[in-house]
């Protein structure tokens, strides 16, 4: 049976990016699969938070996983730095992880242009640090975003070269997975490529947004001032809006709005009114749901115990094996 392992890093509230990119399918996946699915708090610390906006960050993540539909009857839930066997398989991969291809990693080029002044050590073995939340549980599948994909490929580099480097077919290759069909990219609001939050507030609708919050940002998304012919492909932001009423209202929503902009008859304010109302349909339940959990102390403490006391088991079990294979052996 595939073992699938995810996370997500701590960085805040969730948005639909995570959701549509990796949650739904964590979802899915418990119902068939041995999961773990964890909270990246060790990661979010390349961003320096206070310890009190650390732990509210993860507790906010936890409420959110929990509202989504996650089950700690079924996946193992837990937080990242609960499970200390992660840190030391980092550190050992550290040794045949080469700097040049960190250097090479996409997502570390972009943090060195968009924060010149933070490009701190952890930045750079990011990947790293990814592979041995994967690799720690032996997983052979892992529900990502698109975002993701090259961290997925530098985990079998890893993965396989700690085989060949022992010579042993100890660790799995695992994949970036979505059920077979291309791995999800939700655009910004913004006008940009990809929701997120760490670039622009205003890219992202969190799951925990109330109602006239998601009206003000879906109002506010960047359009034009529409085509002046028909039938003419559309830039990048007009497409990006396209793409929320494709996910998020009717066909018949989507057909009435595509065909307007294709005479030129488009309103972008009517187009957003209605977008605005079809997200707020579908995120209203989840947002509840996190009204309805944020303050259960007790409940929360018991689903992160319970989940670390999994994770740990089967981390600690990697650890031991790896130490033997590595030839750390007691005198
Ligand atoms: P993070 O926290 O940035 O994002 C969590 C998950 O959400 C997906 N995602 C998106 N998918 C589609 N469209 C978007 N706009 C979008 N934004 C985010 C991401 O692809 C991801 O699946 N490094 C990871 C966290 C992590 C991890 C791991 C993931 C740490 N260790 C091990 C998998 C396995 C990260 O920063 O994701």
């Amino acid at each position: 049976m595939d073992i699938v392992v995810s996370g997500i890093r701590s960085t805040g509230n969730l948005h639909l990016g995570n959701y549509f990119g990796a949650i739904r399918n964590f979802v899915k996946m418990q119902e068939e699969n041995p999961c773990y699915f964890f909270i990246a708090d060790y990661h979010s610390l390349t961003t320096h938070p206070t310890p009190a906006d650390l732990h509210s960050s993860v507790k906010t993540v936890l409420v959110e996983f929990l509202a989504c539909g996650l089950d700690p009857e079924k996946a193992t839930l837990y937080v990242q730095s609960d499970v200390p066997e992660v840190a030391e398989l980092y550190l050992l991969l550290n040794m045949n992880a080469y700097v040049g291809e960190l250097e090479r990693c996409t997502s570390f080029k972009e943090k060195i242009r968009t924060h010149p002044n933070n490009v701190n050590a952890a930045l750079l073995t990011y990947p790293t640090l990814m592979a041995a939340d994967i690799i720690i549980h032996k997983a052979h599948k892992v529900p990502v975003g698109k975002d993701q994909e090259q961290h997925l490929e530098m985990t079998r580099t890893f993965a396989s070269r700690f085989n060949r480097m022992y010579n042993v077919d100890y660790f799995p290759e695992p994949v970036a997975y979505n059920f077979g069909e291309d791995l999800v990219k939700i655009p910004g609001l913004d006008g940009g490529q990809k929701m997120s939050k760490s670039d622009n507030e205003n890219s992202a609708i969190f799951l925990a947004d109330s109602p006239e919050v998601i009206r003000k940002k879906v109002m506010k998304a960047v359009t034009d001032a529409g085509p002046t012919e028909p039938n003419q492909p559309k830039p990048l932001a007009i497409e990006n809006i396209f793409q929320f009423l494709k996910i998020f209202s009717s066909t018949d929503t989507y057909t009435h709005f595509n065909d307007l902009y294709n005479r030129c008859e488009i309103r972008y304010g009517d187009l957003k009114k209605q977008l605005a109302e079809d997200i707020i349909v579908f995120n209203n339940p989840l947002r509840e749901k996190i009204e309805a959990l944020k303050n259960d102390t007790d409940y929360l403490g018991k689903v992160a115990r319970m989940g670390a006391e999994k994770a740990r088991e089967s981390a600690a079990k990697t650890i031991r094996e790896v130490r033997e294979i590595i030839g750390f052996r007691s005198m």
